[in-house]
């Protein structure tokens, strides 16, 4: 009988023990990888690569337009961009405002459209996307002049 209590009572032990070491197993795996990424999300000195400006290009921009030659999508292609007259890609329709732009694609106009700072148009198609992050957008007007014909 005291034989068959004893070993219960080491039982209970046991599955307590159990369940504490699964608990501070999972508290281990959590909490960890989070802690792990703190100092990169605080880190404002964010190193630019022109591999992530690639990135970038294909993530924010490729849904829309075409970073391959001559491929006509829902907004004109990037290839060629900088040098091109800005609305002047042969079959696109593009909003009045773009026609009217009478200038050329320059790296620094590029950055300015990006910025935001003076393409703010209420008549473009939409809100276009902007790259708020100096050192990315520079780097990504960097690779879109890489992309030619
Ligand atoms: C949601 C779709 C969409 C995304 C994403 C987008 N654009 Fe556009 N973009 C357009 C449309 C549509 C136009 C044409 C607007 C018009 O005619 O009013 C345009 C026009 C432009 C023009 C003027 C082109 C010309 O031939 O004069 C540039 C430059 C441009 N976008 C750059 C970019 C860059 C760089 C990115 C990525 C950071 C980007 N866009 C992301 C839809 C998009």
């Amino acid at each position: 009988m005291n034989d068959q209590k004893s070993s219960g009572t080491i039982g209970l032990i046991a599955a307590i023990a159990a369940a504490v070491a699964i608990t501070f197993a999972l508290v281990v795996v959590l909490v960890q990888p989070a802690q792990a990424q703190q100092p990169q999300t605080q880190s404002n000195n964010l190193e630019v690569t022109p591999k992530m400006a690639a990135m970038t290009v294909r993530q924010r921009c490729s849904n829309c337009h075409a970073i391959a030659p001559d491929v006509n999508r829902f907004a004109p292609p990037l290839v060629g961009l900088i040098g091109r007259k800005a609305g002047s890609f042969q079959g696109f329709a593009y909003s009045d405002k773009i026609k009217n732009l009478d200038m050329t694609w320059t790296a620094a106009a590029l950055n300015d459209w990006l910025a935001g700072t003076t393409f703010k148009t209420p008549d473009i198609r939409q809100r276009h996307v902007g790259i708020a992050h100096p050192e990315l957008r520079k780097a990504v007007v960097a690779h879109i002049a890489t992309l030619q014909n």
